[in-house]
């Protein structure tokens, strides 16, 4: 059992594999945070509240001073009555207050998990893997329930939480704010890791001390943006990848969120992660219910390295869905950076054909096939084919590279409306907009009203077609923009903050449906490039294209940051053309192989116009890639050098039964009098000998891991290695 109720104390005790969360009744039915950490078999209060007079802490019970609310650690704390640090919720009642007194009413211990009502979340496939508590809070005055929501993965050693808000009362509530966790740590000694970044560099590592008062991690922009992850993590102090310990928080979420940390004047710290309350409100009428998302949460006692590998497995297995899930990934050609807009069926035609004479899977054709699609100001919503560029249409173009065996996928960017198209003259009010306000257009393009349901069916419909009119095996799901004057045509002004929430949830309906409806496809995600790389979207779609910068030395961080908490097998990887077109860098061929190969792996240039020496390097690493494949997307992953604080990265990937490795190390910039470099491997079987076959030499396990491997001394700049280690 991993969820145990002590009747005697009202105590709570969660127990995953290694981690250990307690809270408790208190006094009349607040609910009090004990602890979240290293396993504890038997837990008996050897940190028990403390109660003493402060001054300034209002007390909810006139005749205990001792009493407040504002010193009380929590596990859902309301706002207003004594606690003066960050509420976990907000509810405006119809007399203007805002002030709520949730207290314990129930709870129930279920196996298994229960989805969430139009939501992306973490799954079970047996009801054993899992345990749920659902505990029940009410407000007595208003009625209003709160469901509090926590799952137990034992075996993966995570705990989801979320909220479900219930209006039982008579009156409307406005739900001002909704968390979907809370923690109250009684310490504050800890540095907050979080991954923001821009478009091209999304998901760089940042650690930063937590000091006094507040401290956010939040999107704004209507999507979980290139500017900040849904993830934050508290780490102690000497926390690196493999000692110290780590509380980390996962939203899954794609949209406006908030995670944040506030530093109280007793050094404790409470960690809140939800939907951002900036510009959201939600009308909760007598009898109805809201659902917010689920956090995931991970605690590890040694470091960011198993933090990842729980997130990894979890969102592999238990998060991402379909056919695809446990596939081996297709080694694809996208003709983006090659042709751009600029294409004909012949040329695409040359591309694919020699993409498959490479060794290549898939093939993918990028944006400009559909409308008149010539540049990226128009035809977004028209998704018709552009005759002109394929005169005779899609289905037998797609046809004759399925005859070559090359499987054929599609881009698409379902949810955008060029205001030059045939949609938005049809539909002016389609778009999020505000009346009489200016339509601020972002890649000359506005966004589809998703919170819409005519307009989300009229999409399922006419991406549905496409999907329906040629064999296609594969679709790049784009969008390229984030919200301003966000409003809906089809809400009522008290319901006009609901815009963003409602699109997300109308954006996960319609990717449910289309999803469900051709469960053949796979289907990758992208935002311009990782602007949407979340664990919402990793529900719908199994992977996603971690950034438009091709470049193999800024792919290093943006990789390393992304690993923090996504698997392998959810990024897209792609060789381009030097001078690479995001950041003119000049990089070989080799290294920009080996960065992309370290993902799920493609090309995204020109083949027709490569040398027959780089021809022959491509199959190289086509073939290369086919025998690591398993290894690097279903494997272990550990990070060894971090590019964030040297001059080189390294990591690696071990196969399930420690049979075969992957190391790949790449310097950045060369030195001179460089020292030697040698790195300590990790995760493999300390009694099994592994040969080498680049170098020509075999090693036990326990001297690559605790001795370590000399890499070779490589003049210039930006070099690489990729060696295959496999069991003698
Ligand atoms: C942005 C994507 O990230 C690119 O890969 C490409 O698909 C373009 N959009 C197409 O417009």
């Amino acid at each position: 059992m991993s969820i145990q109720f002590d009747q005697t104390t009202q105590t709570f005790h969660l127990t995953a594999k290694n981690t250990s969360y307690i809270f408790q009744i208190v006094r009349d039915g607040y609910l009090a945070h004990l602890y979240w950490g290293k396993k504890v078999n038997a837990y008996h209060h050897s940190n028990e509240l403390r109660f003493t007079d402060r001054s300034f802490s209002a007390n909810p019970e006139a005749e205990d001073r001792t009493f407040s609310l504002d010193t009380l650690p929590q596990e859902y704390p309301s706002f207003g009555h004594s606690d003066y640090r960050n509420p976990a919720f907000q509810v405006q009642l119809e007399n203007g207050s805002t002030v709520t007194d949730l207290r314990y009413v129930s709870h129930t211990i279920f196996k298994g998990k229960q989805g969430l009502e139009g939501l992306p979340a973490t799954y079970v496939e047996h009801e054993n893997e899992a345990e749920t508590i659902e505990i029940t809070l009410k407000d007595d005055l208003i009625n209003l329930i709160v469901i509090l929501s926590y799952t137990v993965f034992e075996n993966f050693d995570a705990i989801t939480r979320s909220v479900r808000f219930v209006n039982e009362g008579e009156s409307n509530l406005k739900l001002l704010k909704v968390s979907s966790a809370n923690v109250d740590f009684r310490q504050s000694d800890f540095d907050l890791i979080s991954l923001p970044g821009a478009w091209g560099r999304e998901r760089y590592v940042a650690r930063t001390e937590l000091r006094p008062g507040m401290q956010s991690v939040e999107s704004r922009r209507g999507a979980s943006s290139h500017q900040q992850n849904p993830f934050m993590a508290l780490v102690s102090k000497n926390t690196n990848e493999e000692y110290g310990e780590v509380f980390a928080f996962s939203f899954v979420y794609s949209g406006n969120f908030l995670s944040s940390v506030e530093v109280d004047q007793f050094g404790y710290s409470r960690a809140t992660m939800g939907i951002n309350p900036f510009d959201f409100s939600w009308l909760l009428e007598p009898g109805s219910e809201f659902q917010a998302p689920e956090v995931v949460m991970v605690y590890s006692a040694n470091g960011l390295g198993a933090m990842s590998h729980t997130y990894h497995r979890l969102y592999r297995t238990r998060l991402c869905r379909g056919e695809f899930r446990d596939k081996l990934r297709p080694i694809l050609i996208n003709n983006w950076e090659a042709t751009y807009f600029n294409f004909n069926e012949e040329k695409i035609r040359e591309i694919a054909l020699l993409g498959k004479n490479l060794g290549m899977e898939l093939f993918v054709l990028d944006d400009g096939w559909f409308g008149k699609r010539d540049n990226d100001t128009t035809s977004l919503g028209d998704w018709f084919i552009d005759k002109k560029k394929l005169p005779n249409g899609l289905e037998p173009l797609a046809n004759e590279i399925r005859d070559t065996g090359m499987e054929f996928g599609l881009w698409f960017e379902p949810e955008m409306i060029s205001v030059d198209s045939e949609l938005y003259r049809e539909h002016p009010d389609w778009c999020i907009h505000v009346p009489n306000r200016r339509r601020s257009e972002s890649r000359q393009q506005l966004i589809l009203d998703f919170s819409r349901k005519d307009v989300c069916d009229e999409m399922i419909s006419r991406v549905s077609a496409i999907l329906e009119s040629a064999p296609i095996t594969y679709v790049k799901w784009d969008m390229n923009r984030h919200m301003s004057e966000v409003g809906s045509a089809a809400l009522p002004p008290e319901r006009q903050r609901e815009t963003a929430h409602r699109y997300m949830l109308g954006l996960y309906r319609v990717m449910d449906e289309i999803t469900s409806r051709f469960p053949h496809i796979l289907f990758e995600s992208c935002s311009g490039g990782g602007g949407r790389f979340d664990p919402g979207i990793l529900y719908y779609m199994p992977q996603t294209w971690t950034s438009d910068n091709t470049d193999a030395i800024s792919r290093l961080k943006i990789q390393y940051g992304t690993s923090l908490v996504y698997p392998t097998s959810s990024m897209g990887a792609h060789v381009s053309a030097v001078p690479n077109h995001q950041v003119d860098r000049i990089t070989s061929l080799d290294v920009r192989g080996h960065v992309a190969m370290s993902g799920n792996f493609g090309y995204e240039l020109d083949v027709t116009e490569m040398s027959a020496e780089e021809k022959n390097i491509v199959s190289e690493q086509v073939e290369f890639y086919k025998q690591i494949r398993p290894i690097v997307q279903f494997g272990e992953f550990y990070r060894l050098f971090n590019p964030f604080e040297s001059n080189h990265a390294a990591w690696m990937f071990v196969s399930d039964d420690q049979l075969d490795a992957v190391l790949t190390y790449v310097k950045v910039l060369a030195e001179p009098s460089d020292a030697f470099i040698k790195v300590c491997l990790k995760g493999l079987n300390p009694d099994v000998k592994y040969h080498i076959e680049a170098i020509g030499k075999s090693f036990y396990g326990d001297e690559l891991m605790n001795v370590g491997l000399n890499i070779p001394l490589m003049n210039g700049d930006f070099k690489s290695i990729m060696w295959h280690l496999k069991a003698e």
